[in-house]
């Protein structure tokens, strides 16, 4: 229901921004009523009863390889968790101990938020990549994982709704008389607090900035970058002399770059996200990225500078190279893929 009614929202809003008077509806004489089509290609959660499901299957085997490219940088190839992010297998029999570790198989109640969630918003930084046969293969694997199937299990709409997940049971409808549940009548939806009454504006709680306008720190990047760019005939010399790039392995290095790094790094200059921007790395000096704030100790204090020969070591094993670096990545372990990653990041920086 928040949905279809955000939905209507939106229209609404393009609606008024287009002009469309004519069709004007609801009670603020805005937009139009959602179309049936267009509720039903926003309505994609899956529910534990199977609604909303798409076509679709996929085995354990070929679970394990979309997992082993997509997943494992992050929660290892055995869903296990690299570092500190979270542990999609294991846990059983750990939840009334001091350390619950909870995952979908220990914890989780129901098999389709494990779809719905994947679907939605894994990858993370890539959400919304994946087919849904894809989908179907990763929950399948992670159930094997879980020790919940064999590593012959194919998971399809048809069979989902057969799968149970050990913990089901112990989820309960909350049926204490002063909280909203499932058994008590309509939730409120209208006039449900009989007196509305202002007792502060945003602007006296100073949660909104008085003076419009870029924030310092912002201010002085640009002015910095500005200042970057005008000896920009000496820059072009420098171009010049250069070697050539493989156009070819560029192309090919961006592939890699989208696959494997992209969830974790930006290349546009000055925007950060789990690691730096990469937008000019190569060619200078470990951790200098300006705006990032999140370096660790070891690769601050590596002395390093970033080139062919120190961009090898580190993306074939970023620990090996840099003990203590919170870059959480096990490593490009093809030659040609961190050649061609290596010839991304040259092409990336301005100079080059
Ligand atoms: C760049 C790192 C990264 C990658 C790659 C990644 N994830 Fe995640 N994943 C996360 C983070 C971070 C969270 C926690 C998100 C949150 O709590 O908002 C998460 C949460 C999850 C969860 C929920 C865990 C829980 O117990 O709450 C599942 C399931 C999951 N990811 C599956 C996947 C699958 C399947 C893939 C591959 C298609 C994938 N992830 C790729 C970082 C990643
Ligand atoms: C799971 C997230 C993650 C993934 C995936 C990842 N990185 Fe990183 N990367 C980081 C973090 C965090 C840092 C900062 C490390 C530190 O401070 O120790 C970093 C640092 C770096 C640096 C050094 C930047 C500097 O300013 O010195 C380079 C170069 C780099 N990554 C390249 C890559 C490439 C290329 C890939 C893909 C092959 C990749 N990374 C994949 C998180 C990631």
């Amino acid at each position: 229901m928040l949905k279809y009614r955000n939905i209507l929202l939106g229209l609404a809003v393009a609606g008024a921004l287009c002009g469309t008077a004519a069709h004007a509806a609801g009670p603020h004489g805005l937009g139009r009523e959602a179309l049936p089509e267009e509720v039903e290609a926003w309505n994609t959660d899956v529910r534990p009863d199977g609604q909303g499901l798409p076509e679709g299957s996929g085995s354990v085997l070929d679970g394990e390889a979309v997992f082993a490219d997509q997943c494992a940088v992050c929660h290892g190839d055995f869903a296990e968790g690299v570092d500190r992010w979270p542990v999609l297998a294991g846990g059983q029999g750990t939840l009334k101990s001091q350390n619950p570790v909870k995952t979908i198989g220990s914890y989780w109640p129901y098999l389709s938020t494990a779809y719905d969630y994947i679907e939605r918003a894994m990858p993370f930084g890539n959400a919304r990549s994946l087919s849904a046969d894809e989908v179907y293969a990763i929950v399948a694997y992670l159930l094997y994982m879980n020790d919940l199937v064999d590593d012959e299990f194919v998971l399809s709409k048809e069979n989902f709704t057969e799968v149970r997940l050990p913990n089901e049971e112990n989820f309960i409808a909350d049926d204490r008389p002063d909280t909203p549940s499932v058994a008590q009548a309509e939730p409120c939806m209208t006039n449900c607090k009989e007196n509305v009454e202002i007792t502060a504006r945003a602007r006296i709680i100073d949660v909104t900035p008085e003076d419009a306008g870029v924030p310092e720190e912002d201010a002085s990047e640009t002015e910095e970058s500005a200042a970057a760019e005008e000896p920009a005939a000496q820059e072009e010399q420098v171009a010049a002399a250069a070697p050539a790039l493989d156009a070819g392995l560029v192309d090919e290095g961006e592939g890699v770059f989208k696959k494997k790094c992209r969830s974790c790094h930006s290349v546009e200059e000055g925007k950060q996200k789990v690691g730096p921007s990469l937008h000019a790395v190569y060619g200078q000096a470990a951790a200098e990225v300006e705006g990032f704030k999140k370096y660790s100790k070891a690769l601050k204090s590596a002395g390093l500078t970033w080139d062919a020969a120190t961009l090898d070591q580190f993306l074939t094993k970023p620990k090996g190279l840099v003990k203590g670096t919170k870059m959480s990545f096990a490593g490009l372990k093809k030659d040609g893929e961190r050649a061609a990653v290596i010839e991304y990041l040259k092409s990336l920086t301005p100079t080059n």
